[in-house]
C-alpha cells in the first residue's frame, strides 16, 4: 500500500535521505581528475579546470544549503608548482578570475572565504584578489569555504614545528607543555574543526599531502567520478555513506551502543 515505509523511503530523493542531525561539520575534498576529464573529451587540460569550477559552485551551494559549517577544497598543492609552466599560469588566472567573479555570490549566500597554505608564494594579483575576497566575506556566518592553495601538509607541519620551537626558544612555552592542542594551534587550520569526511574524486586512493594531521580520524570516501562530473547528488551520496558508518575512535562497537 501507499503507506509502506520502505516504498516511501525508496522514493525519497538523496537529499531527503540525509540525516540533518548527523551532518559532518567539516567536509574536505581533493578535487581530482580535471585533466583526465578534459582528455576524455579531446580537450586541453585547462578546459577540465574550467569545468571543475562549476563543480566547485555546486559543492559550495550544496554544503551551504544543507548547513555544513566548513568545506575545505584542495585547489592547488605545493607539488602542483612542478606542473608545466603554462598550466600553472592558466590555473592561477582561473583562480583570480573565479574569486573575483564569485565574491558577490559568496556574500549573497552568507559564505565566508578562507584560505590555507603558503599564500605568499602565489602570484601578486592572485594573493591580492584572495585577500580582498576574504576581507569582503569575513562577517558571513552560514558556511566557511576554505581553499587550500599552495598547500601541503608537510609544509604546514614543518611551519608549525618551527613556530613551536621559537616559542620554546623565547621561553613562552616549555617543551614539556607541548600537547596535541599546541600542534593544532600552530597549524593553518587552528580555528577550524577537523574534517569528519574526506572525499577524493577520480579513482585515486591517496591523500597527496592533504591535511595529514587533521584527517587522523576522518572517514575517507572515494569515487571514480572525475571532479567536473561531481555534482550535488554526488555530495549527498558521500554524506549518506558517511552517515551509515560506525565511527569507533578505537573503541568496540558494544561500547558505542551502551
Ligand atoms: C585536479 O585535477 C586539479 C588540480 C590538481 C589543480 P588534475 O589537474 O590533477 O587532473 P588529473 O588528475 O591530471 O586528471
Ligand atoms: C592533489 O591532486 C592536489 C589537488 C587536488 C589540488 P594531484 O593530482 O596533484 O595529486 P597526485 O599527483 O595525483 O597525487
Ligand atoms: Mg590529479
Amino acid at each position: 500500500m501507499r503507506s509502506n515505509g520502505r516504498m516511501n523511503k525508496n522514493k525519497m530523493s538523496l537529499k531527503e535521505k540525509i540525516n540533518l542531525s548527523k551532518l559532518p561539520k567539516h567536509i574536505a575534498i581533493i578535487m581530482d581528475g580535471n585533466g583526465r576529464w578534459a582528455k576524455q573529451q579531446g580537450a586541453e587540460r585547462i578546459y577540465g579546470h574550467e569545468n571543475g569550477v562549476k563543480s566547485v559552485r555546486d559543492a559550495v551551494e550544496a554544503a551551504a544549503e544543507l548547513g555544513v559549517e566548513y568545506l575545505t577544497l584542495y585547489a592547488f598543492s605545493t607539488e602542483n608548482w612542478n606542473r608545466p609552466k603554462e598550466e600553472v599560469i592558466a590555473l592561477m588566472q582561473l583562480l583570480v578570475h573565479t574569486i573575483n567573479a564569485e565574491t558577490p555570490t559568496l556574500n549573497k549566500n552568507n559564505i565566508r572565504l578562507k584560505a590555507i597554505g603558503d599564500l605568499k608564494s602565489l602570484p601578486g594579483d592572485c594573493y591580492n584578489e584572495l585577500q580582498e575576497a576574504m576581507e569582503a566575506t569575513k562577517n558571513n556566518s552560514r558556511t566557511t569555504l576554505v581553499l587550500a592553495l599552495s598547500y601541503s601538509s608537510r609544509w604546514e607541519l614543518v611551519n608549525a614545528m618551527k613556530q613551536i620551537a621559537e616559542q620554546v626558544e623565547n621561553k613562552q612555552l616549555s617543551s614539556s607543555d607541548i600537547t596535541e592542542e599546541t600542534i593544532n594551534k600552530n597549524l593553518c587550520t587552528a580555528d577550524i574543526p577537523e574534517p569528519e569526511l574526506m572525499i577524493r574524486t577520480s579513482g585515486e586512493h591517496r591523500i597527496s599531502n592533504f591535511l595529514l594531521w587533521q584527517l587522523a580520524y576522518a572517514e575517507l570516501y572515494f569515487t571514480d567520478k572525475f571532479w567536473p562530473d561531481f555534482k550535488k547528488e554526488d555530495l549527498y551520496e558521500a554524506i549518506i555513506d558517511y552517515q551509515n558508518r560506525e565511527r569507533r575512535f578505537g573503541k568496540t562497537s558494544e561500547q558505542l551502543i551502551s
